[in-house]
């Protein structure tokens, strides 16, 4: 059944970011009108005139009130997304992640927005999982960040569940998105940087922790098809399905780039979790969702940006 907000505006937060800029470029470029807010600058590539506003503003301040006028759906993606800075930086994490998200979730309210989607994490699953993690099971954080980003989608439920509220909201647990773009923080983004120039790369644990890696461009097309599909308030999993280890990402990598990046490994890093897989049992059967490409796939796209972008940068 088709979603009665779809022909309404689309605002995103956070959409100067890796994944937001990827969805405000495939929005408006599909037509959709579109308010993105960010603190940062908006990224490169994401000027379409027509179809997306691009604000700057720190959502702990901004009026929120003008954003939301006419807008269907709310997509929150803002945050402070790092895992292991999060035991040092704890205050700017809940400042960001969780009284930020109240602060939309109150101004939704006001304005009568009926949908927020909030991205949220496969780190509230944390670590001891060693098979695919249902949406049904305990949530365990290992970290402050995963303890903000499950504090977030709770409380985004409880405005939906509170009588008389009229707002739904969805959290979308997020497995460890790479693709074009990826922030250069992430495992992806430096083993590109590295086996293309040869500089080392550290890697924290012996290499066999695995992660479910999902490509960027179908997490923008599941955000996608949550905002037209007519689906209740909940958590669903976006992940491939799949996973690799750390050790044979790089030899994926390395065969891809032909070149290997040279390899230290280092101290495993405090609320870094050995394991994520997503159960994506539920998000198929209510989106009609799964992940299209694959790591082979993703990662041959992956290297073609990155070299796109050493040919015109320094980066
Ligand atoms: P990102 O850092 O590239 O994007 C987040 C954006 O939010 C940034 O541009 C930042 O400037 C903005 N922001 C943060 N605080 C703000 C504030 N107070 N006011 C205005 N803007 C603010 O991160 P990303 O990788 O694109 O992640 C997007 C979302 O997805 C985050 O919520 C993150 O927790 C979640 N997530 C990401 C991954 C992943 O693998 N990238 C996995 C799981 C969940
Ligand atoms: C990523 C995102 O950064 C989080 O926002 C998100 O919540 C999380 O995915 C998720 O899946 O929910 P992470 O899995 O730590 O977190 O992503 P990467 O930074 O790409 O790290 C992946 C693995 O590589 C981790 O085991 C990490 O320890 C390791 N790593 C990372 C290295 O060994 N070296 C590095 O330089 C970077």
């Amino acid at each position: 059944m088709a979603n009665p907000q779809v022909a309404r505006r689309i605002l995103v937060t956070g959409s100067a970011g890796f994944i937001g800029s990827n969805l405000v470029r495939h929005l408006a470029a599909a037509g959709r009108q579109v308010v993105g807010i960010d603190r940062r600058e908006p990224a490169p590539g994401t000027d379409f005139p027509d179809h997306l506003r691009q604000v700057v503003g720190d959502l702990r301040s901004v009026d929120l009130a003008p954003l939301l006028e006419g807008v269907g759906t709310v997509v929150h993606l803002a945050a402070i997304p790092g895992v292991r800075p999060s035991w040092r930086d704890f205050d700017d994490y809940v400042e960001c992640n969780l009284l930020v998200t109240r602060r939309l979730l109150e101004a939704c309210t006001t304005a009568g927005t009926p949908r927020l989607v909030i991205a949220s994490s496969s780190s509230v699953y944390g670590d001891g999982v060693r098979g695919p993690m249902a949406e049904t099971r305990s949530p365990a954080p290992a970290s402050p960040y995963a303890v903000t980003k499950l504090a977030a989608e709770q409380l985004a439920l409880a405005y939906a569940h509170r009588p008389g509220s009229r707002l739904s909201t969805v959290a979308l647990r997020f497995f460890t998105v790479y693709g074009p773009g990826q922030r250069p923080d992430m495992l992806i983004s430096r083993l590109i940087r590295a086996a293309l120039t040869g500089d080392e790369i550290e890697i924290y644990g012996d290499g066999t922790a695995r992660r479910d890696f999902i490509y960027v461009g179908d997490v923008v097309e599941a955000i996608t098809r949550v905002v037209d599909a007519n689906v209740g308030s909940g958590v669903f999993n976006l992940g491939s399905g799949g996973n690799v280890s750390l050790t044979e990402l790089i030899s994926q990598v390395s065969e891809l780039a032909e070149r290997a990046p040279r390899v230290v490994h280092r101290d495993r890093k405090a609320g870094d979790v050995g394991f994520t897989l997503a159960d994506t049992g539920r998000t198929a059967t209510a989106l009609g969702f799964r992940a299209a490409t694959t790591l082979v796939e993703g990662l041959r796209l992956s290297i073609e940006a990155q070299r796109a972008r050493m040919a015109t940068t320094s980066a």
